[in-house]
């Protein structure tokens, strides 16, 4: 018999998360090349068809690198982090974080992604960074790759569709766990790997114009991240003594609308979908459902030698996912149907949703945690949840958040009950802990902050910080360990 553990462990790791192209800004600064994100511009709600403009097409680039595009690209500007960092970390720190969740822009540091030298203002400006938020005895999780491909590497290979990239990538990644080695201990390979079965270009920087099949491109495409993400996590662990390397998936929980057994095969099977990521980071290797999933839609994996063995032997330290929302599928086409976060399915009955139509459904956090604990016994971090919604400033520049408030602290009494439950979680850093723009929709009326930025959809603002009610709140929440929420 063992006991039950009582609530959050000692050392666990509470903080915010963000990246780096939804952040910094300065997106041609100190040397910078352009990346996938820079060329994603901000659609007007009424003029939004399916709600996100996330596939571009090669004729597209060309018409925006032409400079004769009058829209804005908000990811480009950001929230000015790359001038305000010392602020913003100064806040982080006033709530007490113990972790904060950065990616580096890739195109920064490798300005074209195939460029054999790095850009040494783009290293050292995260050297800043870094030092800024261990001065405070903040630990950085660094994100490699955060939906920022340099669009060098989109232009000469379609992206992920080629497996050059990942010579470039290991460079990149090569370098920078050398400049920061004494700086950086937790590592992220992939944000939302799993992101390319929805948005080719956005995960993989890919031109869909540019490929005949695309589950078949993008299976491979993933095949050269899987291998990429290994050869990285072997070099982690070769330069960064005592490093943790984590793999990092969009996690969509997927039920049966019905007991119906046709219903649940469909939820396993869209978890099996899901979980496949997860499964090729933890157990190294592919799994049999998807031997007949490639099958029956004529997937082929082509892999070099020594591929399955870099797989194989160089699985993660841990696990890390994003949980917003819950998915319910039903395999009859009468019930309603909603959006999500990338993927949608029918309406729950049992859950509300966000003002973007995300469901909210904190006791399928513990459910998730479960599920990962059972199937792979190795430590869990949250590194993104948070709700978006609009905020109003009062006259008096406050910000009454009570609805942020209330979404976290019943997925925080969750993380509490699933730690209860036996289930090694590590950390928790929420999603967008200061406003920042939004990555489906580069707008920033969806805000996710306990810090408020005063920046509007038109790019408009002062872009000045103040702080929200949850503020406080999170605050209390650190200071007190998880136990006052
Ligand atoms: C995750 C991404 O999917 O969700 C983030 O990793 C993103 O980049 C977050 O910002 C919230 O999504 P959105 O579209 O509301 O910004």
């Amino acid at each position: 018999m063992t006991t039950a553990k009582k609530g959050f462990p000692e050392n666990f790791l509470w903080g915010g998360a963000t990246a780096a192209n939804q952040l910094e800004g300065a997106f041609d600064k100190d040397g910078k090349g352009l990346s996938t994100a820079d060329m994603i511009a901000h659609v007007p709600k009424e003029k939004r068809t399916g709600g996100h403009a996330m596939e571009i097409s090669s004729s597209r680039i060309e018409e925006i690198l032409s400079g004769k595009i009058e829209e804005r690209f908000p990811k480009r500007f950001g929230i000015d982090f790359y001038h305000r960092f010392k602020e913003d970390i100064a806040l982080f720190a006033e709530m007490g974080f113990k972790v904060f969740r950065l990616s580096i822009h890739w195109a920064r540091i490798f300005p074209n992604g195939y460029d054999q030298e790095p850009n040494e203002a783009g290293l050292k400006f995260y050297d800043e960074v870094f030092d800024e938020l261990l001065k405070y005895g903040i630990e950085p999780l660094v994100t490699l790759s955060h939906y920022e491909t340099p669009l060098g590497l989109t232009q000469k290979y379609n992206g992920w569709a080629g497996r050059e990239v990942i010579q470039h990538y290991v460079r990149y990644a090569e370098t920078v766990f050398n400049r920061y080695k004494n700086k950086v201990k937790y590592w992220l390979t992939f944000n939302e790997i799993n992101v390319m079965l929805f948005s080719p270009y956005t995960g993989g920087g890919i031109l869909i114009d540019k490929v005949d099949n695309q589950l078949q491109t993008t299976y491979q495409a993933l095949h050269h991240q899987f291998v990429a993400s290994a050869m990285v996590t072997k070099l982690a662990h070769e330069i960064i003594p005592g490093s943790q390397v984590g793999c990092m998936l969009a996690r969509m929980e997927t039920y049966p609308a019905t007991c119906n057994p046709v219903d649940v095969r469909l939820a396993q099977h869209e978890n099996q979908i899901n979980l496949f990521f997860t499964d090729m980071h933890a157990r190294g290797k592919y799994p049999n459902y998807m031997g007949r999933y490639f099958e029956e839609n004529n997937v082929v994996i082509h892999k070099e030698p020594g591929d399955d063995e870099i797989l194989l032997n160089n699985t993660v330290d841990f696990i890390s996912f994003s949980y917003y929302m819950s998915v319910t599928k039903s395999a009859s086409a009468d019930l309603e149907e909603t959006t999500g976060n990338l993927t949608g399915g029918v309406k729950n009955p049992y859950l509300e949703a966000s003002d973007w139509g995300w469901e909210i459904d904190p006791i399928g956090l513990r459910i998730t945690l479960n599920n990962f604990w059972d199937r792979y016994q190795k430590p869990l971090f949250i590194v993104e949840n948070g709700l978006g919604a609009y905020d109003k400033v009062e006259e008096d520049g406050s910000i009454h958040d009570s609805y942020r408030v209330d979404y976290l602290k019943k997925h925080i009494e969750q993380m509490k009950e699933a730690i209860k439950d036996g289930v090694d979680l590590i950390g928790f850093t929420a999603w967008g802990p200061i406003d920042l723009v939004s990555m489906s929709t580069s707008e920033m009326s969806k805000r996710y902050g306990f810090i408020y930025v005063d920046l509007d959809d038109e790019g408009n603002g002062t872009l000045e910080r103040s702080k929200k009610d949850s503020f406080d709140w999170y605050k209390n929440v650190i200071a007190s360990n998880g136990e006052q929420l």
